[in-house]
């Protein structure tokens, strides 16, 4: 005889309808932020080899992405340049008819309402691939923070409603949020990529975007896998010199990260589910050794439920997709 005292968990998963109920974790297209590649040229649009389902768009073709993105409801799109000329200071990054500006000017015309951010950093534009200034192979600190304040200005000049820096030099939130306020734009928003990992999960981003170093690697900026303490104090020096929302990044190998992020700072809290994340799932449903939606899905939904608002991940359209046939029949 079964015990009736002892707890009876599967009485609530016996149906969809009972299991939707107590659902704790909802995942929906509007806190999804697509990535796009924009690049120099007209008419363009190529399939990255190792992300299959992005593309490299040029300006005239990448508002179709974007008319997508406002159709699904996804919560924005953030945008990546890959620009005709790369030089040593990445010169590209803040030019007034640099590539990314181009987009923006683009999307906005095409589609008012799309949240347009941008990713601010100097590593595609760089003919070194790193994300700031060199001196022999030294990254330099300071003398890059004012060419990211000039690339963020330059940003929200084209229209851009939210600059994300993701270069992980110390003090470019505050340079940024000083020369937004000084030229007018004190109403524009800064996500940070405040706890970003040296992480092995970008390489097919930096096949999307040539942005691969010439020499050494990023370690000496980006985050230690290692540490977790380290990820609070980056977060409280961001937040100290103005972001209004935080990214922790990757995603999946950093769960606890967010977690604890979510923890210890009310702020709105995004995750980046980076291109190794997304391409290792896409393989392995290509080879049939996962089924891509529900693994996607359940990735997502953990990133969501470790304390992440918002996710920012290239199956965000995707997802949309299928949640719409779903949910709207
Ligand atoms: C630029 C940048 C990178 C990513 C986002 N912004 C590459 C890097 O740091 O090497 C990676 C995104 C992804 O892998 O999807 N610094």
């Amino acid at each position: 005889m079964a015990d009736s005292s002892f707890f009876r968990g599967r009485r609530l998963r016996r149906t969809g309808a009972l299991r939707s109920l107590v659902r704790e974790t909802r995942l929906e297209p509007g806190q999804l932020i697509l990535p796009l590649f924009v690049e120099e040229g007209e008419g363009l649009r190529v399939e990255v080899p190792s992300m299959p389902g992005v593309h490299r768009s040029s300006p005239d073709r990448i508002v179709a992405d974007g008319r997508e993105a406002v159709e699904m409801g996804l919560g924005g799109v953030i945008l990546f340049g890959i620009p005709g000329r790369k030089d040593a200071e990445g010169s590209g990054a803040w030019a007034a008819d640099g590539i990314v500006q181009q987009g923006v000017r683009a999307l906005k015309e095409a589609c008012p309402d799309l949240l347009v951010m941008t990713d601010v950093c100097l590593c595609e534009y760089t003919s070194h691939g790193h994300c700031g200034l060199l001196d022999g192979h030294e990254i330099l600190n300071d003398p890059t923070l004012d060419l990211l304040a000039r690339t963020a200005v330059s940003h929200a000049q084209a229209g851009a409603d939210m600059v994300a820096p993701s270069d992980m030099m110390d003090g470019r939130v505050g340079a940024i949020r000083r020369a937004l306020d000084a030229q007018g734009f004190s109403a524009i928003p800064v996500l940070s990529y405040a706890a970003k990992y040296a992480s092995a999960f970008y390489g097919p981003f930096r096949d999307a975007a040539d942005s691969t170093p010439a020499f050494g690697d990023r370690r000496g900026y980006q985050m230690d896998p290692a540490n977790a303490d380290e990820a609070l104090r980056e977060v409280r020096a961001d937040l100290a010199e103005g972001a209004d929302l935080i990214m922790v990044k990757p995603a999946l190998a950093y769960l606890d990260i967010i977690h604890q992020v979510k923890e210890r700072f009310p702020v709105p809290l995004a995750a980046y589910h980076v291109s190794g994340e997304y391409s290792a799932i896409m393989a392995g449903a290509r080879l049939g050794w996962l089924d891509e939606g529900r693994a996607m899905t359940e990735a997502l939904l953990s990133i969501r439920r470790a304390g992440a608002d918002m996710i920012v991940t290239y199956w965000a359209r995707e997802f949309a997709r299928r949640w719409r046939r779903e949910n709207l029949g």
